[in-house]
């Protein structure tokens, strides 16, 4: 299965210039879905990871099935103000705007073996970002893992010594 062609781009979304890769189209399509599912699993297989990792939104519904396919738990990382407990939070630029992420304090133990998962790899911002609020936490990240990458925009560069793998490349 070519899961590439289950991704929309959307031109000028949301902003002109932007070309956006919608993966709705692949969602709503139960074998294309799987078939992602497994072959982030078959990527992420050895990494040794304990627990998966992804950022809201999208991340979740990449993360939480992998998590689920790998045997181990989700920790899902939220824009900022959407978490109950107690939280550690850093700002972060993305291809279009800004945010803030928040993980809670006790989500990862201290030398616990994560695994990043997200849709999509741009700039590196939120996954950088996501990276430093796990290392915040004293957690391992073993592996970065991504439905689709943009390459031409080195986002890789920011993950410099973690294995980093993608299904889909542009
Ligand atoms: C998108 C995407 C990635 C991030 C990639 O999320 O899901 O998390 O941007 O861009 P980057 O590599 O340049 O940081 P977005 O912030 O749009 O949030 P969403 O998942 O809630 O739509």
């Amino acid at each position: 299965m070519n899961l590439k062609e289950y991704i929309r781009v959307i031109p000028d979304f949301p902003e002109p210039g932007i070309r956006f890769k919608d993966i709705t189209t692949l969602l709503k399509d139960g074998a294309a879905y799987r078939t992602a599912i497994d072959g982030l699993k078959e990527m992420a297989d050895g990494l040794g990871a304990e627990v998966v990792t992804g950022p809201e939104a999208r991340g979740f519904v990449i993360g939480a099935p992998l998590a689920l396919a790998l045997g181990v738990g989700f920790v899902p990382i939220r824009k900022s103000g959407k978490l109950p407990g107690e939280t550690v939070e850093a700002a972060y630029q993305l291809e279009y705007g800004k945010d803030r992420l928040a993980v809670h304090k006790d989500a990862i133990q201290p030398g616990q073996k994560v695994l990043i998962a997200d849709d999509l790899l741009a700039t590196g911002g939120t996954i950088a970002t996501t990276i430093d609020l796990v290392r915040q936490l004293g957690g391992e990240v073993v592996g970065a893992v991504f439905l689709i990458e943009l390459g031409y925009l080195s986002g890789r560069d920011k993950l410099a010594g973690i294995p980093t793998h993608s299904l889909i490349m542009y």
